[in-house]
């Protein structure tokens, strides 16, 4: 069995996954539930898209055999006090501007794990240090899960697709273009040899003047433990990944892009 664990609001990125997972297992799961752990008190648990029944229909249309669609105290039962920490993975980047994403992160998919005995697990490398942290878990808790990475799909100007873009006014959405267009010039810059420092310091300032409110993170780091890169002729054909997120009023985009430098 192949399981894609969603929060629902599908989209094609979703769909892509169910299908990779068809081509991989015999018969493909999904899971639709909005974690609140992984919430911070701010944040849009409240707000985030809720559709299952269209959910549903666009799984099944995909090649989705099995549904699950737990209630809250079948994850977290009254009285739970477990959580899953997966060290210093997840305290950078996006564990360091959210601190709670990844402790519920890590423990719902560990429960969702547990309660369907997948053969194998997919998730979006859209979510690049999730994808790492989950493969980290997987390994250290000893799962006997493979963890399969799919790849971010776009939309034509080339924005990851996400459930959170629907959160984008028109006019936000023409800007937000310019994310992955910074990301990929700092890519080739990258792959150029020149400086990291002067690469994402530039990236970020093209996010500013094309109307972003302001960058979380903008950092290139060794693809497979996200360890800053250093400098010269040790990076050399390193694989590297470069990680940024960034805000376009209130919606917050991530994104990445693999690189490697010559
Ligand atoms: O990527 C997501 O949609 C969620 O973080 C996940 C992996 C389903 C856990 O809630």
């Amino acid at each position: 069995m192949g399981l894609v664990p969603t929060m629902g609001a599908l989209h094609e990125g979703h769909l892509s996954l169910i299908r990779l997972a068809a081509r991989e297992a015999d018969v493909v799961a999904a899971s639709l539930f909005v974690n609140p752990t992984q919430f911070a008190a701010n944040e849009d648990f409240g707000s985030y898209p809720r559709r299952e029944a269209d959910d549903i229909g666009m799984l099944e249309a995909a090649g989705c055999r099995l549904v699950y669609c737990p209630q809250l105290t079948e994850i977290y039962p009254p009285g739970d006090s477990t959580r899953v920490r997966v060290g210093a993975l997840s305290e950078d980047l996006e564990g360091a501007i959210r601190p709670q994403f990844f402790e519920g992160v890590a423990s719902v998919v560990t429960r969702l794990f547990a309660h369907l005995g997948p053969d194998l697990a997919v998730f979006g490398e859209k979510d690049y240090q999730q994808l790492l942290v989950i493969r980290a878990l997987t390994r250290d808790l000893g799962f006997p899960i493979r963890i399969l990475g799919g790849p971010t799909q776009r939309d034509p100007d080339g924005l990851a697709m996400s459930s959170r873009n629907a959160y984008l006014g028109a006019a936000e959405r023409r800007q937000a273009g310019a994310l992955p267009a910074a990301l990929q010039q700092a890519c080739k810059r990258l792959a150029a040899g020149e400086a990291i420092s002067d690469v994402c310091g530039d990236a970020r300032s093209s996010l500013l003047s094309a109307g972003f409110s302001s960058v979380d993170y903008i950092e290139a780091r060794h693809a497979e433990t996200l360890s800053p890169m250093g400098t010269g002729s040790a990076t050399a054909g390193v694989p590297g990944r470069i990680l940024a997120a960034a805000r376009l009023g209130t919606t917050r985009l991530i994104d990445n892009l693999p690189f490697q430098r010559s």
